[in-house]
């Protein structure tokens, strides 16, 4: 059950006590819960827009295109590569930037068909992706806030997940228990390019990220997935190009070109690096 405990308080740090329908610190700053459950972590003044985050419209498109299962091999990949000696009972996760919950919701299951207990946060910086998640799933505790100022005490988690999101590296060390695993997924090389083939007069050639390794980390597995999917409508193609970047990215002859499409195979090349925090290097300035 979503139990919203040991989380803090995002305006002095201070640990938050549940009670029934809020949270409170001892400074007085109260949270109430929202009626599907979860907890809005994200004051005004950490806000840097008024509606920070994937909007409705790319919640809603994520949120049709993920239900159809197409990355599912991605959840798979992930538990095939999660280090062993880590799956254990109790363990404790954080999806940074978890959209509207399709992983850790997917996860959940699967960890629960593995007898492991484990309990479950997402956290994501855009409402409506938050509003979506918690009613998606109510075993996991659903928080809006930011990756750059985490509401939650040092050394909470067992595991920081980031998938397609946006890492803060200093954070999820202070978050992660002293031998803490932090899980990067983003696209390959090869990731939905016959879509960027249609949309894109060319393709720029891939960079690696993080190739210099990331400070307070050591990197424990790398590998790549491939699979391809097909998309049989142009709704379906709309809402995969609603959930990317390059509906902001792509010219208007590009879209376009895209709408001649009912039908489309695409390949997904995903990119699974799991981290272990390095105590030895980490400094939370
Ligand atoms: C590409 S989406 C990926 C969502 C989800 N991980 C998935 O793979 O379905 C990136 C997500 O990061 C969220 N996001 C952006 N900036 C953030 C921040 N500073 N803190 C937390 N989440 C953030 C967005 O609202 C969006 O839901």
């Amino acid at each position: 059950m979503s139990t919203l405990e040991n989380l803090s308080c995002p305006i002095d740090a201070a640990p938050l006590t549940r009670d029934q329908r809020s949270l409170t610190c001892e400074y007085g700053h109260t949270y109430d819960l929202a009626k599907t459950g979860y907890v809005n972590l994200l004051p005004v003044q950490n806000k840097r827009s008024k509606d920070p985050g994937d909007s409705k419209e790319m919640v809603i498109a994520r949120q049709n295109f993920l239900n159809q299962q197409h990355y599912f091999p991605i959840v798979n990949a992930i538990f095939a590569s999660w280090p062993r000696e880590h799956l254990v009972n109790g363990m404790r996760i954080l999806d940074a930037g978890c959209g509207e919950g399709y992983y850790l919701n997917e996860m959940g299951k699967s960890l629960a068909e593995q007898d492991i207990e484990a309990e479950l946060t997402g956290l994501d910086i855009s409402k409506w992706a938050i509003v979506a998640a918690s009613k998606r799933d109510k075993m996991v505790s659903w928080v809006v806030g930011s990756n750059a100022s985490l509401p939650v005490p040092d050394e909470r988690y067992d595991a920081v997940l980031c998938l397609f999101g946006f890492p803060v590296f200093n954070e999820f060390s202070r978050v992660l228990t002293d031998d803490g695993l932090m899980l990067l997924v983003e696209s390959g090389p090869n990731h939905l390019i016959e879509l960027r083939k249609i949309l894109y007069p060319s393709i720029h050639d891939y960079k690696q990220t993080f190739s210099d390794g990331i400070a307070g980390f050591d990197l424990v597995s790398e590998q790549e997935e491939t699979f391809s999917f097909t998309l049989d409508s142009q709704e379906k193609i709309q809402d995969l190009l609603s959930m990317t970047p390059h509906i902001h990215k792509a010219s208007y002859d590009g879209r376009e070109a895209l709408k001649q499409f009912d039908s489309i195979t695409l390949t997904a090349d995903i990119k699974l690096r799991w981290y272990r925090k390095n105590v030895k290097e980490v400094s939370h300035v």
